[in-house]
Protein backbone atom coordinates (compact mmCIF):
# COMPACT_ATOMS: atom_id res chain seq x y z
CA UNK A 1 0.00 0.00 0.00
CA UNK A 2 1.81 3.59 -0.97
CA UNK A 3 0.03 5.42 2.07
CA UNK A 4 0.05 4.36 5.82
CA UNK A 5 -2.37 5.71 8.25
CA UNK A 6 0.37 5.32 10.74
CA UNK A 7 2.89 8.01 8.79
CA UNK A 8 0.71 10.24 7.36
CA UNK A 9 -0.71 10.38 11.09
CA UNK A 10 2.24 11.32 12.93
CA UNK A 11 2.70 13.99 9.92
CA UNK A 12 -0.10 15.79 10.71
CA UNK A 13 -0.06 15.77 14.41
CA UNK A 14 3.04 17.58 13.75
CA UNK A 15 1.40 20.31 12.09
CA UNK A 16 -2.07 20.25 14.50
CA UNK A 17 -2.55 22.83 17.23
CA UNK A 18 -5.50 21.32 19.42
CA UNK A 19 -5.22 18.00 21.33
CA UNK A 20 -3.35 15.29 19.18
CA UNK A 21 -2.73 11.52 20.68
CA UNK A 22 -1.32 8.80 19.18
CA UNK A 23 -4.23 6.25 18.31
CA UNK A 24 -5.21 3.03 19.59
CA UNK A 25 -4.97 0.79 16.70
CA UNK A 26 -8.47 -0.02 15.41
CA UNK A 27 -9.98 -3.08 16.34
CA UNK A 28 -13.00 -5.46 15.83
CA UNK A 29 -14.96 -4.42 19.27
CA UNK A 30 -18.16 -5.62 20.67
CA UNK A 31 -20.48 -2.53 20.79
CA UNK A 32 -23.69 -3.45 22.14
CA UNK A 33 -27.19 -3.48 20.74
CA UNK A 34 -29.16 -0.48 20.41
CA UNK A 35 -32.04 0.92 18.47
CA UNK A 36 -31.72 4.51 18.05
CA UNK A 37 -32.90 7.35 15.73
CA UNK A 38 -30.89 10.12 13.85
CA UNK A 39 -31.84 13.41 15.24
CA UNK A 40 -31.54 16.86 13.41
CA UNK A 41 -29.98 20.07 15.52
CA UNK A 42 -32.64 22.54 14.10
CA UNK A 43 -36.66 22.89 15.02
CA UNK A 44 -39.40 23.02 13.00
CA UNK A 45 -39.15 26.55 12.70
CA UNK A 46 -35.43 26.69 11.87
CA UNK A 47 -34.17 27.72 15.81
CA UNK A 48 -31.70 25.60 17.30
CA UNK A 49 -32.80 22.87 19.77
CA UNK A 50 -31.75 24.11 23.81
CA UNK A 51 -30.87 21.33 26.20
CA UNK A 52 -34.88 21.53 27.22
CA UNK A 53 -35.66 20.56 23.60
CA UNK A 54 -33.16 17.50 23.57
CA UNK A 55 -34.46 16.86 27.05
CA UNK A 56 -38.45 16.91 25.63
CA UNK A 57 -37.15 14.77 22.49
CA UNK A 58 -34.86 11.75 24.68
CA UNK A 59 -37.96 11.27 26.87
CA UNK A 60 -40.55 11.83 23.72
CA UNK A 61 -37.92 8.37 21.89
CA UNK A 62 -37.89 6.40 25.55
CA UNK A 63 -42.18 6.36 25.97
CA UNK A 64 -41.84 4.61 22.22
CA UNK A 65 -40.09 1.94 23.81
CA UNK A 66 -38.35 1.86 26.86
CA UNK A 67 -35.24 0.08 24.75
CA UNK A 68 -34.69 3.02 23.09
CA UNK A 69 -32.25 5.05 24.91
CA UNK A 70 -29.63 6.25 22.22
CA UNK A 71 -29.37 8.95 19.30
CA UNK A 72 -26.97 9.90 16.59
CA UNK A 73 -26.28 12.97 15.87
CA UNK A 74 -24.53 14.75 12.51
CA UNK A 75 -22.70 17.69 13.89
CA UNK A 76 -20.91 18.25 17.18
CA UNK A 77 -20.28 22.62 16.87
CA UNK A 78 -23.66 23.30 14.36
CA UNK A 79 -26.41 24.67 16.60
CA UNK A 80 -23.87 24.43 19.88
CA UNK A 81 -25.33 20.56 19.28
CA UNK A 82 -22.99 18.87 21.83
CA UNK A 83 -22.73 21.67 23.94
CA UNK A 84 -26.59 21.82 24.05
CA UNK A 85 -27.41 17.70 24.06
CA UNK A 86 -24.88 16.52 25.96
CA UNK A 87 -26.10 17.47 29.39
CA UNK A 88 -29.46 16.89 27.99
CA UNK A 89 -27.85 12.62 27.35
CA UNK A 90 -26.24 12.67 30.91
CA UNK A 91 -29.61 14.25 32.39
CA UNK A 92 -31.88 11.55 31.04
CA UNK A 93 -29.64 8.19 30.63
CA UNK A 94 -29.47 8.59 26.67
CA UNK A 95 -26.05 8.35 24.93
CA UNK A 96 -25.11 10.30 22.03
CA UNK A 97 -23.84 8.60 18.67
CA UNK A 98 -21.60 12.03 17.67
CA UNK A 99 -20.82 13.09 14.01
CA UNK A 100 -17.90 15.46 13.34
CA UNK A 101 -17.90 16.92 9.47
CA UNK A 102 -14.79 16.09 8.15
CA UNK A 103 -14.66 19.59 5.68
CA UNK A 104 -14.36 21.89 4.38
CA UNK A 105 -11.09 22.50 4.90
CA UNK A 106 -10.69 25.64 3.11
CA UNK A 107 -8.93 28.94 4.11
CA UNK A 108 -10.90 30.14 6.67
CA UNK A 109 -12.90 27.27 7.34
CA UNK A 110 -11.35 24.81 9.11
CA UNK A 111 -14.60 22.75 10.04
CA UNK A 112 -13.13 19.60 11.15
CA UNK A 113 -11.01 21.91 13.24
CA UNK A 114 -14.35 23.42 14.70
CA UNK A 115 -16.23 20.31 15.07
CA UNK A 116 -13.24 18.01 16.73
CA UNK A 117 -12.96 21.72 19.26
CA UNK A 118 -16.90 21.29 19.86
CA UNK A 119 -16.32 17.27 21.46
CA UNK A 120 -13.51 17.67 23.13
CA UNK A 121 -15.15 20.51 24.78
CA UNK A 122 -18.44 18.45 25.03
CA UNK A 123 -15.87 15.44 27.19
CA UNK A 124 -14.14 18.07 29.12
CA UNK A 125 -17.68 19.24 30.99
CA UNK A 126 -19.62 16.37 30.27
CA UNK A 127 -17.03 13.35 30.51
CA UNK A 128 -17.82 10.30 28.23
CA UNK A 129 -20.27 8.24 30.02
CA UNK A 130 -22.69 10.04 27.39
CA UNK A 131 -21.01 9.00 24.23
CA UNK A 132 -21.87 5.67 22.03
CA UNK A 133 -19.66 6.04 19.59
CA UNK A 134 -18.10 8.51 16.85
CA UNK A 135 -18.27 8.72 13.10
CA UNK A 136 -15.98 11.51 11.29
CA UNK A 137 -18.01 12.11 8.04
CA UNK A 138 -21.73 11.31 6.87
CA UNK A 139 -21.44 10.05 3.20
CA UNK A 140 -18.40 12.23 2.48
CA UNK A 141 -17.09 9.54 0.28
CA UNK A 142 -20.43 8.55 -1.78
CA UNK A 143 -20.56 12.74 -2.57
CA UNK A 144 -16.79 12.65 -3.52
CA UNK A 145 -16.39 15.28 -0.44
CA UNK A 146 -12.73 14.24 0.71
CA UNK A 147 -10.65 11.23 -0.49
CA UNK A 148 -10.13 7.93 1.76
CA UNK A 149 -6.57 9.22 2.58
CA UNK A 150 -7.49 12.35 4.71
CA UNK A 151 -10.75 10.88 6.11
CA UNK A 152 -8.92 7.88 7.59
CA UNK A 153 -6.18 10.46 8.90
CA UNK A 154 -9.17 12.52 10.66
CA UNK A 155 -10.64 9.07 11.79
CA UNK A 156 -7.08 8.09 13.35
CA UNK A 157 -6.57 12.27 14.87
CA UNK A 158 -10.42 11.43 16.77
CA UNK A 159 -9.35 8.42 18.01
CA UNK A 160 -6.37 9.60 19.54
CA UNK A 161 -8.20 12.42 21.38
CA UNK A 162 -11.19 10.11 22.86
CA UNK A 163 -9.17 6.57 23.41
CA UNK A 164 -6.06 7.91 24.18
CA UNK A 165 -6.00 11.35 25.44
CA UNK A 166 -9.30 11.34 27.13
CA UNK A 167 -8.85 7.41 28.33
CA UNK A 168 -12.40 6.08 26.58
CA UNK A 169 -11.40 3.37 24.78
CA UNK A 170 -14.47 1.41 24.26
CA UNK A 171 -15.61 4.46 22.05
CA UNK A 172 -15.71 3.19 19.00
CA UNK A 173 -14.73 5.64 15.59
CA UNK A 174 -15.34 4.88 11.77
CA UNK A 175 -17.13 6.96 9.20
CA UNK A 176 -20.86 6.32 7.85
CA UNK A 177 -21.17 5.49 4.78
CA UNK A 178 -23.76 4.35 1.51
CA UNK A 179 -23.27 0.72 1.24
CA UNK A 180 -21.78 1.50 -2.36
CA UNK A 181 -18.77 3.36 -0.49
CA UNK A 182 -17.99 0.46 1.44
CA UNK A 183 -17.61 -2.29 -1.37
CA UNK A 184 -15.49 0.29 -3.48
CA UNK A 185 -11.91 -1.01 -2.87
CA UNK A 186 -10.55 2.72 -3.56
CA UNK A 187 -11.86 3.01 0.01
CA UNK A 188 -10.01 0.19 1.68
CA UNK A 189 -7.89 2.67 3.93
CA UNK A 190 -10.96 3.58 5.77
CA UNK A 191 -11.86 0.45 6.42
CA UNK A 192 -8.42 0.02 8.06
CA UNK A 193 -8.64 2.80 10.04
CA UNK A 194 -12.11 2.36 11.55
CA UNK A 195 -13.33 0.30 14.64
CA UNK A 196 -16.66 -0.35 13.31
CA UNK A 197 -18.40 0.03 9.91
CA UNK A 198 -21.35 2.26 9.79
CA UNK A 199 -23.65 1.84 6.95
CA UNK A 200 -26.39 3.96 5.52
CA UNK A 201 -28.52 2.18 3.15
CA UNK A 202 -31.97 2.97 1.28
CA UNK A 203 -34.06 1.39 -0.64
CA UNK A 204 -36.10 4.29 -1.13
CA UNK A 205 -33.60 6.35 -2.85
CA UNK A 206 -32.46 3.09 -4.79
CA UNK A 207 -35.61 3.35 -6.47
CA UNK A 208 -37.12 0.09 -4.84
CA UNK A 209 -40.88 -0.99 -4.63
CA UNK A 210 -41.73 -1.00 -1.51
CA UNK A 211 -42.69 -5.05 -1.43
CA UNK A 212 -39.19 -5.53 -2.70
CA UNK A 213 -37.32 -2.63 -0.17
CA UNK A 214 -36.68 -5.78 2.85
CA UNK A 215 -34.54 -7.60 -0.05
CA UNK A 216 -32.70 -4.56 -1.60
CA UNK A 217 -31.71 -3.39 2.03
CA UNK A 218 -30.29 -7.35 2.98
CA UNK A 219 -28.15 -7.24 0.19
CA UNK A 220 -26.59 -4.05 1.22
CA UNK A 221 -25.81 -5.49 4.59
CA UNK A 222 -24.37 -8.60 2.73
CA UNK A 223 -22.19 -7.08 -0.04
CA UNK A 224 -21.00 -4.82 2.68
CA UNK A 225 -20.28 -7.19 5.08
CA UNK A 226 -18.51 -9.60 2.35
CA UNK A 227 -16.35 -5.98 1.52
CA UNK A 228 -15.48 -4.92 5.41
CA UNK A 229 -14.25 -8.52 6.60
CA UNK A 230 -14.74 -9.37 10.42
CA UNK A 231 -15.48 -5.68 11.57
CA UNK A 232 -18.86 -5.13 13.45
CA UNK A 233 -21.57 -3.78 11.04
CA UNK A 234 -23.76 -0.37 12.67
CA UNK A 235 -26.48 0.28 10.93
CA UNK A 236 -25.70 4.72 10.43
CA UNK A 237 -29.49 4.88 8.69
CA UNK A 238 -32.22 3.43 7.08
CA UNK A 239 -36.19 4.75 6.71
CA UNK A 240 -38.45 5.26 4.30
CA UNK A 241 -40.22 9.10 3.92
CA UNK A 242 -43.68 9.80 4.14
CA UNK A 243 -44.02 12.81 1.99
CA UNK A 244 -42.41 14.00 -1.39
CA UNK A 245 -41.96 12.81 -4.74
CA UNK A 246 -41.64 9.30 -6.06
CA UNK A 247 -38.50 7.93 -6.69
CA UNK A 248 -38.10 5.68 -9.31
CA UNK A 249 -40.62 2.41 -8.72
CA UNK A 250 -40.25 4.03 -4.58
CA UNK A 251 -43.38 5.55 -3.46
CA UNK A 252 -43.39 7.72 -0.09
CA UNK A 253 -46.66 7.14 2.39
CA UNK A 254 -47.33 6.83 5.60
CA UNK A 255 -48.48 3.01 4.46
CA UNK A 256 -44.87 2.46 3.24
CA UNK A 257 -42.90 3.39 5.98
CA UNK A 258 -45.09 1.01 8.11
CA UNK A 259 -44.26 -1.59 5.39
CA UNK A 260 -40.52 -0.87 5.81
CA UNK A 261 -40.80 -0.56 9.55
CA UNK A 262 -42.45 -3.96 9.65
CA UNK A 263 -39.98 -5.81 7.64
CA UNK A 264 -36.63 -4.26 8.02
CA UNK A 265 -36.95 -2.30 11.35
CA UNK A 266 -38.27 -5.58 12.78
CA UNK A 267 -35.50 -7.63 11.54
CA UNK A 268 -32.46 -4.97 12.45
CA UNK A 269 -34.55 -5.28 16.29
CA UNK A 270 -34.95 -9.19 15.98
CA UNK A 271 -31.84 -9.62 14.88
CA UNK A 272 -29.80 -7.05 17.60
CA UNK A 273 -27.87 -5.24 15.11
CA UNK A 274 -27.33 -2.10 16.34
CA UNK A 275 -28.69 0.74 14.26
CA UNK A 276 -29.92 3.75 13.77
CA UNK A 277 -33.24 4.91 11.98
CA UNK A 278 -33.47 7.79 9.78
CA UNK A 279 -34.84 9.75 11.51
CA UNK A 280 -36.85 10.60 14.51
CA UNK A 281 -39.02 13.32 13.36
CA UNK A 282 -40.12 15.30 10.24
CA UNK A 283 -37.80 18.44 9.52
CA UNK A 284 -39.78 21.03 8.57
CA UNK A 285 -36.70 23.15 8.06
CA UNK A 286 -35.03 21.68 5.64
CA UNK A 287 -34.92 22.35 2.06
CA UNK A 288 -36.38 19.21 0.21
CA UNK A 289 -39.54 17.58 0.22
CA UNK A 290 -38.38 14.17 0.94
CA UNK A 291 -35.63 15.46 3.49
CA UNK A 292 -38.64 17.30 5.48
CA UNK A 293 -40.70 14.08 5.86
CA UNK A 294 -38.32 10.63 6.53
CA UNK A 295 -39.66 11.11 10.58
CA UNK A 296 -41.33 8.37 12.05
CA UNK A 297 -43.00 10.84 14.21
CA UNK A 298 -44.00 14.80 12.64
CA UNK A 299 -42.15 17.62 13.90
CA UNK A 300 -44.71 18.45 16.58
CA UNK A 301 -43.74 14.63 18.45
CA UNK A 302 -46.50 12.32 17.09
CA UNK A 303 -45.53 8.86 16.32
CA UNK A 304 -46.88 8.10 12.32
CA UNK A 305 -46.91 4.21 12.67
CA UNK A 306 -46.86 1.08 15.01
CA UNK A 307 -43.54 0.64 15.87
CA UNK A 308 -44.17 -2.62 17.74
CA UNK A 309 -42.05 -5.83 16.59
C1 LIG B 1 -34.69 27.25 8.38
O1 LIG B 1 -34.67 28.20 9.45
C2 LIG B 1 -33.80 29.30 9.28
C3 LIG B 1 -33.77 30.13 10.56
O2 LIG B 1 -35.09 30.47 10.97
C4 LIG B 1 -34.24 30.11 8.05
O3 LIG B 1 -33.34 31.17 7.83
C5 LIG B 1 -34.27 29.18 6.84
O4 LIG B 1 -34.79 29.88 5.72
C6 LIG B 1 -35.15 27.96 7.11
N1 LIG B 1 -35.08 27.04 5.96
C7 LIG B 1 -36.16 26.50 5.36
C8 LIG B 1 -35.91 25.60 4.22
O5 LIG B 1 -37.30 26.73 5.75
C1 LIG C 1 -18.50 10.48 -7.40
O1 LIG C 1 -17.59 10.23 -8.45
C2 LIG C 1 -17.91 9.05 -9.22
C3 LIG C 1 -16.78 8.79 -10.19
O2 LIG C 1 -16.43 9.97 -10.86
C4 LIG C 1 -19.23 9.26 -9.92
O3 LIG C 1 -19.60 8.09 -10.64
C5 LIG C 1 -20.30 9.55 -8.87
O4 LIG C 1 -21.53 9.86 -9.50
C6 LIG C 1 -19.90 10.70 -7.95
N1 LIG C 1 -20.86 10.76 -6.86
C7 LIG C 1 -21.64 11.81 -6.62
C8 LIG C 1 -22.64 11.67 -5.50
O5 LIG C 1 -21.58 12.85 -7.24
C1 LIG D 1 -14.64 4.88 -5.40
O1 LIG D 1 -13.93 5.57 -4.38
C2 LIG D 1 -13.00 6.53 -4.84
C3 LIG D 1 -12.28 7.07 -3.62
O2 LIG D 1 -13.20 7.53 -2.62
C4 LIG D 1 -13.75 7.62 -5.61
O3 LIG D 1 -12.82 8.54 -6.14
C5 LIG D 1 -14.53 7.00 -6.73
O4 LIG D 1 -15.31 7.99 -7.35
C6 LIG D 1 -15.45 5.90 -6.21
N1 LIG D 1 -16.11 5.23 -7.31
C7 LIG D 1 -17.43 5.34 -7.53
C8 LIG D 1 -17.94 4.60 -8.71
O5 LIG D 1 -18.16 6.01 -6.82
Amino acid sequence: MKFSVASAFAAAMMAADAVTAAPLEPRAPNVAYFSGFNLGANKANGDCKSTQDWIDEFNTIRSWNPEFTTVKLFSTSDCSALANAAPAATQTGFKIWVGLWPGPEAAGQGKFGQEKGALEAAIEADGTGWLAGINVGSESLYRNETSPDTLAVQIWDVKGMVQSHFNAPDVVVGTADTWTSWVNASNAIVIQASDVIIMNAFPYWQGAQIDAARGVFQEAVANTKAAVGEKQLVIGETGWPTGGPDFGDAHPSVENLQKFYKSTGCDLRGSKIPHFWFSGFDEPNKTSDIEKNFGIATSDRNIKIDITC
